[in-house]
């Protein structure tokens, strides 16, 4: 089980980096992080790494050191992925989201209601993501709460943490990928209720309406009150595209806005993350805003579709919290790294349309991937960074695949190796992952002996 696989304490010598009150990026060459029972005891300079061992009674066994050009960096969040979607990742971007669902993805969701296939595609994206140093997913599964429970059950085996939600549609879909409105209530209270009673603190379960236009305002009301019941997580879509604004606005015509149709629902709070989030005006910022709701930045899904520019920095200024999310498959790559980069991108097109546009920085976009992420989804009190309390979630990185061309800058900072990993990093440079203090990944071809 998990706790059998976490040591009493482990200690990690090296360059530590990650986002604090104070910076986005924060780099610590020769600092040790001391880890006992999978959760952050203190980060403290490499020369009392005597005095710690002395203290916890540990050995030289117990301590990992990292190498020169190795960092030892928090585990990336995906704030929203679609799991079911892997198989048409890189396919089938060439129509605009609503026809793109009908046409496509809703079709190959529907294919979820075989168990084993989606127990197979599951396991893929979960070994996938982890690989590609995702330690914590935010996914929407397909309708089918049995395919789901297996995608939870995989989640806890390898070891991932997950926010997963069944997800629920009783509109506008096709007849063989639709719910009845009772159903829809009674399999996620089902869902909920059994993932509830395994207390498993690593894989929650997270209320999903879809969007406002494949559900009806009493399956809004109804998983609404599930959601404040129990406290739960709550992920959706909001403000993708135009057309979708433009048909929310005829199908909910008593509410004032999109935004305000989940908020009449009571389905925004603290742990709602909202997908998207591109075509709100002032009023729907301050509702988002006001209720500590955070946004999952898709950025290569948003480019991909052609559904437009995401402002983050605006979502900044009000106070919104902003995570990064690939949003498989209408972003293409499973990587939170690509989602990073497509993230810089995007905010450069701002800056390069704009004079006094600041754009974001690699610094901005990591904390986003790491701290913030975290905060959009409700679980800064957990995860995110090194604080002492929180979680031990973290990738040993090291730049050094022949592409990342490191070799050709010597000697480099290791602000620069931060940079390497940001900008041309993927699975080849991540030696380690754990979650929970848990070694859940441990590349082959990268020297890295399993601690403990
Ligand atoms: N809006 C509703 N469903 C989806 C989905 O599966 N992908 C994206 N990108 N937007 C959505
Ligand atoms: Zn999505």
């Amino acid at each position: 089980s998990h706790e059998e696989d976490v040591p009493e304490v482990q200690l990690f010598h090296g360059t530590v980096v990650h986002s604090t009150a104070s910076s986005a990026a924060d780099v610590l060459p020769e600092h040790v992080l001391v880890v006992r029972r999978g959760r952050v005891e203190r980060l403290v300079p490499a020369r009392q790494l005597s005095d710690q061992l002395q203290r916890l009674g540990g050995t030289a066994e117990d301590v990992v050191h990292l190498e020169a050009d190795q960092l030892l960096l928090p585990g990336l969040v995906d704030a929203h992925i679609h799991p079911c979607q892997y198989p048409n990742a890189g396919l089938a971007l060439d129509l605009p989201l609503l026809e793109w669902l009908q046409r496509y993805t809703f079709p190959l969701e529907a294919r979820f209601r075989d168990e084993e296939f989606a127990a197979g595609v599951y396991e893929t994206v979960v070994e996938r993501t982890l690989r590609n140093g995702t330690t914590c997913a935010s996914y929407f599964a397909s309708i089918h709460r049995p395919a789901t429970e297996r995608l939870a059950d995989i989640c806890r085996r390898r070891g991932q943490r997950a926010l997963v939600g069944k997800t629920c549609m009783d509109m506008n879909s096709p007849a063989d990928y639709c719910e009845n409105t009772d159903e829809s209530l009674q399999e996620t209270a089902a869902f909920v209720a059994g993932q509830l009673r395994r207390r498993c603190s690593l894989v929650r379960p997270s209320i999903t309406p879809r969007f406002a236009i494949t559900c009806s305002e009493r399956l809004l009301n109804g998983l609404g009150k599930i959601a404040n019941q129990h406290q739960l997580h709550v992920q959706t879509h909001l403000n993708e595209t135009l057309p979708e604004k433009a048909l929310v606005a005829k199908l909910f015509p008593a509410a004032h806005s999109y935004t305000d149709v989940y908020q009449r629902a009571g389905l925004l709070g603290p742990r709602t993350v909202l997908a998207h989030c591109l075509h709100h005006d002032e009023g729907e910022l301050q509702i988002m805003a006001n209720s500590g709701a955070g946004v999952a930045h898709c950025a290569n899904s948003n480019n991909s579709l052609r559904s437009g520019l995401c402002d983050v920095r605006k979502l900044h200024e009000a106070g919104v919290s902003v995570g990064l999310g690939t949003d498989m498959s209408g972003g293409y790559h499973p990587s939170v790294l690509d989602s990073v980069r497509a993230t810089l991108h995007t905010s450069n097109v701002h800056a390069i349309h704009r004079d006094d546009y600041e754009a974001l920085t690699f610094r901005d976009a990591f904390r986003m991937a790491t701290l913030e992420g975290a905060r959009a989804l409700g679980l800064d009190d957990i995860i995110g960074n090194f604080e002492p309390g929180k979680q031990f979630d973290a990738v040993v990185a090291h730049v050094g695949h022949e592409e990342s061309n490191v070799d050709l800058l010597t000697p480099h900072s290791h602000d620069e190796l931060l940079q390497k990993f940001v900008y041309l990093g993927d699975s080849r440079d991540i030696c380690a992952v754990y979650v929970a203090g848990r070694q859940v990944v441990s590349n082959p071809t990268q020297e890295w002996s399993k601690s403990g």
